[in-house]
């Protein structure tokens, strides 16, 4: 039986599918590489040394899909593809709740056709907006400040209604906290194109010397320096967290919702500091302007996830800048193809790209 991944050349998607095929697992990957290369699935290959189908395809395309559903024996679904920047969401937001709404809908309305049930969703910490509390708790009010997150938001109650609709259906939904780090091969990570908007990635192009400085999001918020707080979880520790949601639905029906988090919040001073120790670099930064709908502190309590499925991060502060410093001092440029593809290559000892 397979797992089909979608948006498994993306950043969590590839951690994902090297922890799946390490498992023993099929992998069948779907994704349109809008915002990925194909060249991060062949390290995937590379790392793991097993072999996985991939389609380039895109979701919305359902006679695809349904043709991909008649082929192999899937079993449970990992839907990790959609559009994820907050600010461009504001900018195109028909985009966003096109491809994200729209794909899932497709995605659910196949799988039900070919009887498959078993989903694994990827939803965001950003579904609680202005948190009232910290640790946020996935009891904690709800409630998304811009178009991403509201697609998130929604996408996690049609889901829900779906698995009330039919006993057969089980549904994990996870809230991803702030997924940093690499694979500690330093051959895949994060690969954001353009100027990156998340902290960490920013860090590391200044530390590799592709940006000047940080820019530090205002430094009078209610913390103790005074800079903006959050709960950074290794993408590695995250990808676990992944085989555990599915172990579980493959045994029971019912949606569950779980933070994937460490329960742990750093400062935005605190992570450059941590990264000049991981990367021996020194990191210029100027404080500026708040960016408008940050909040404060936003850290999960990790306690259901780590009661119900056994799971809880294990990587720390350091792991995680060491392992995102490796990854980009050793590919400053992102994704490159490289002679080790090229003779693999040649050699047909690759994985298999479907039509
Ligand atoms: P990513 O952009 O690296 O990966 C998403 C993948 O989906 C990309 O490879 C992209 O090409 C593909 N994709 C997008 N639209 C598609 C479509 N219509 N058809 C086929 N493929 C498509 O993002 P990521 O960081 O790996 O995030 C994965 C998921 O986790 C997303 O749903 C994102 O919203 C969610 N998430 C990410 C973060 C984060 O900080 N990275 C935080 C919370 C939640
Ligand atoms: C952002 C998204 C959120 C998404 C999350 C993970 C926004 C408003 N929110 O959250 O929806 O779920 O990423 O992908 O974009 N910072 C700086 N300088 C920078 C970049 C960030 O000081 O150049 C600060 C921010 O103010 C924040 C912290 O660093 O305090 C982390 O920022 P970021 O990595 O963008 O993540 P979130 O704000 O948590």
């Amino acid at each position: 039986m397979a797992i089909l991944i979608t948006g498994g050349a993306g950043y969590i998607g590839s951690h994902t599918c090297i922890e799946l095929l390490e498992a023993g697992y099929e992998v069948v990957i779907v994704d349109n590489l809008c915002n990925s290369s194909h060249i991060s699935l062949n390290r995937v290959a590379e790392i793991t040394n097993k072999t996985f189908t991939f389609y380039k395809m895109d979701l919305m395309d359902r006679a695809g899909l349904e043709s991909i559903f008649a082929r192999h024996p899937i079993e449970a679904v990992i839907h990790f593809a959609g559009l994820k920047a907050v600010g461009e969401s504001v900018q195109l937001p028909l985009s966003y709740y096109h491809t994200n709404m729209t794909s899932t809908l497709i995605l659910c309305e196949v799988m039900k056709k070919f009887e498959v049930h078993k989903l694994v969703f990827s939803s965001s910490a950003t579904v609680y907006g202005l948190p009232e509390a910290v640790p946020i708790a996935e009891n904690a009010a709800l409630g998304a400040t811009n178009p991403y997150g509201r697609t998130k938001l929604m996408l996690e109650q049609i889901l829900q209604d779906l698995a009330a609709s039919d006993e057969r259906w089980g549904v994990s939904i996870l809230r991803y906290f702030n997924p940093i780090g690499a694979h500690k091969s330093g051959r895949i990570g994060e690969n954001p194109n353009g100027i990156p908007n998340n902290l960490l990635p920013y860090i590391s192009q200044v530390a590799v010397g592709k940006l000047t400085q940080v820019n530090v999001f205002g430094d009078d918020y209610p913390t103790p320096d005074g800079t903006g707080i959050r709960d950074y979880i290794h993408v590695v520790d995250l990808a676990k967290g992944h085989l555990k949601a599915l172990e579980k639905i493959k045994a029971g029906s019912g949606v569950d919702i779980y933070n994937l988090g460490t329960g742990r919040g750093y400062s935005v001073l605190e992570m450059i500091a941590a990264f000049e120790i991981a990367s021996g670099q020194s990191i210029p930064y100027a404080v500026a302007e708040r960016r408008p709908g940050d909040i404060a502190v936003c850290f999960a309590d990790t306690e259901k996830a780590n009661r119900e499925l056994n799971w809880s991060a294990t990587r720390g502060i350091e792991e995680m800048c060491r392992d995102s410093w490796r990854w980009q001092c050793s590919n400053p440029s992102g994704y490159e193809e490289d002679s080790f593809v090229l003779h693999e290559l040649a050699a047909g000892n690759y994985h298999k790209t479907a039509q």
